[in-house]
């Protein structure tokens, strides 16, 4: 199994998941930077390289038997902000690069590569504030305008999946062998290990994290600001269901998963509740504001229920009362101590 964005947020849950798995596959991981020290022994290769440098994929292609490659590496929404050209790059031609990979592997196979895909919310682009509150629980296809690089991006992976799932025909050789692309498109993710960069949705995470180390934080967005979330633990679990589940019961290629969804005043709220002396103000930046409030409060994510029995394990309450607040309160105090 191929891990890119090994030392991301996901990554690093999915790591430490994989490895508590009885017999389970070789991992290798592949990175911009090296894998954290604490996961070093829970996989078999580290590769410390770009979804860019063709001729790295292609050593790894020859070295390595690949079934599954669960793709992560790219550049959050904010980030890719930054330098969109640069985004575009990593998130998309990463992507193509490695489905081409994933393609040669099932060629040498003579059997697809299953290609676990992390979509985003992001891919969504709900067309202002009274549409927002209007959509109710937005489904797959519903509202694809991303106003973003990085959902822009993200969008189009999809597309490309099913191309290469579908479509794909290597016209030079006599019977291709397509892609097995699963994608899942993520809400906004919380954990209580690590802390994402370059994320949108990463108010929630950063007002808790803030919280739990004594210190004042001023939230980006208003106090109104609706999205869905879900914690890193139930994050791994959608991945790793999808990755499972048999091809035949797979309807589609792309599934809609969520927990629950909450204004940033209530997520604020249930931090308090916590951590009394919690300092949280709101300070909405305007840039940053526009693209959450271009994603859906709610979405709907009955498919991936019906097709492969996915249900988050933790709903607000026990997010916070069962993972967060106990797992970080432990965290800092290690660190402290
Ligand atoms: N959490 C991501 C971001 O904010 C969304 O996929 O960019």
């Amino acid at each position: 199994m191929l891990i890119t964005g090994a030392d991301g947020e996901v990554g690093h849950g999915l790591i430490q998941q994989l490895s508590q798995r009885a017999n389970h596959l070789p991992i290798v991981v592949l990175d911009i930077r090296k894998l954290d020290h604490a996961l070093r022994s829970a996989v078999s290769r580290i590769i410390v390289g770009d979804i860019l440098d063709n001729k790295l994929l292609e050593t790894l292609s020859t070295e390595y038997e690949i079934d599954t490659i669960i793709h992560l590496a790219a550049l959050l929404s904010t980030s890719s902000e930054f330098n969109p050209e640069n985004a575009h790059r990593v998130n998309v031609q990463g992507t193509v690069n490695l489905l081409k990979l994933a393609v040669d592997q099932g060629q040498a196979r003579g059997q697809p590569v299953k290609f676990i895909y992390a979509s985003s919310i992001a891919a969504y682009g709900v067309p202002g504030l009274a549409a927002k509150q209007a959509a109710g629980a937005v489904c797959e296809e519903q509202y694809l305008n991303p106003i973003t690089m990085y959902g822009c991006n993200k969008l189009y992976c999809e597309h490309l999946g099913r191309y290469y799932a579908r479509h794909y025909r290597q016209l030079s050789v006599q019977r291709s062998v397509g892609v097995d692309f699963r994608c899942v498109r993520f809400p906004g993710l919380i954990s209580a290990l690590t802390v994402p960069t370059g994320g949108t949705s990463d108010y929630a995470p950063e007002m808790l994290h803030a919280a739990a180390q004594n210190k004042p934080y001023a939230s980006f967005v208003r106090e109104d600001t609706t999205i869905p979330f879900m914690v890193m633990p139930d994050a791994i679990k959608a991945l790793l269901l999808l990755a499972d589940a048999p091809r035949e019961a797979l309807t589609q290629l792309v599934y809609n998963v969520t927990s629950f969804s909450r204004s940033a005043e209530q997520l604020a709220h249930m931090v308090r509740s916590a951590f009394p002396g919690a300092e949280i103000a709101f300070e909405p930046a305007d840039a940053r504001q526009s693209i959450v409030d271009s994603w859906p409060a709610e979405v709907d994510d009955s498919a991936a229920r019906r097709d492969w029995h996915w249900a988050p394990d933790y709903d607000a309450g026990r997010a916070f009362n069962d993972y967060l607040i106990p797992t970080i309160a432990e965290r800092y105090r290690q660190t402290e101590g």
